[in-house]
């Protein structure tokens, strides 16, 4: 199955929601599937709009119901008529502070509520620098594996120096990481079946390298998901293939 997802983060569509909504559904194919993941608040109209699109959430609790201000318990996104779920994003570890462990507990309670989660990993450039990728990359997918089952799931390779620096991975770096997570996937969770994403700064100039070489299936874009005319290139490169 190959994915492209619009992360729109805290943002909004210049072009507004409903406009966004009828071109991106309109433009739809059957190569990949598209997601578009807008704050909670748009969550429901997002979801009534979408004609042949699936819809994600940005983040979710670690608890299904209770006395946490301020969450939002998977079953209230599945009741908006949501079926994805983004968990573990580099702006969530790196700025509120979300730790392996809590990502992982994160993403056992959205697939026990049967919403499948895009767990986000990725080195910064200290790791990279230090050849220590691969060995930072399979930490990541252990501490999710080692706690949940084997229902559906997406994971998002995202190299935290390449997201909104406009410096993105090359097609070749990407293949090179790619293979790298789907061993320690097959190692650590023995599986073989999990879409495996890529995203920083990819845009529609830079998309086809990625697709020729990257050996992934598909991309978590971000500021480039904004505009529905440069998310649906991106979207169509991933058809040439
Ligand atoms: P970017 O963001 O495309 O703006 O780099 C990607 C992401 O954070 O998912």
């Amino acid at each position: 199955m190959r994915y492209a997802i619009a992360n729109w983060k805290m943002n909004l569509p210049p072009e507004g929601i409903d406009p966004y909504m009828r071109v991106v559904c309109g433009a739809q194919r059957d190569h990949a599937t598209t997601v578009i993941a807008p704050p909670f608040p748009f969550l429901r109209d997002v979801a009534a709009q979408a004609k042949g699109v699936e819809v994600a959430a940005q983040n979710a609790s670690d608890h299904d119901k209770g006395a946490f201000t301020g969450e939002v318990a998977p079953a209230m996104i599945r009741y908006c008529g949501v079926r994805y779920v983004i968990l573990g994003h580099s702006e969530r570890r790196q700025l509120y502070g979300e730790a392996d462990a809590l990502i992982a507990r994160k993403i056992a309670v959205a697939m026990e509520t049967g919403l499948t989660p895009v767990l986000c990993i990725g080195e910064d450039l200290r790791v990279r620098d230090a050849g220590q990728v691969a060995v930072h990359l399979s930490e990541q997918v252990h501490a999710v594996a080692s706690a949940v089952g084997s229902g559906p799931i997406v994971v998002a390779y995202e190299p935290i120096w390449a997201i909104g620096t406009g410096r993105n991975a090359s097609g070749a770096l990407c293949a090179e990481t790619a293979a790298d997570i789907r061993q320690a996937i097959a190692r650590f969770w023995s599986r073989s079946d999990v879409p495996l994403l890529y995203g920083g700064s990819v845009t529609p100039e830079n998309v086809e390298d990625l697709v020729v070489n990257g050996a992934i299936d598909g991309f978590l874009v971000g500021g480039a998901s904004l505009d529905s005319a440069k998310f649906l290139a991106i979207y169509n490169a991933l058809g040439r293939t």
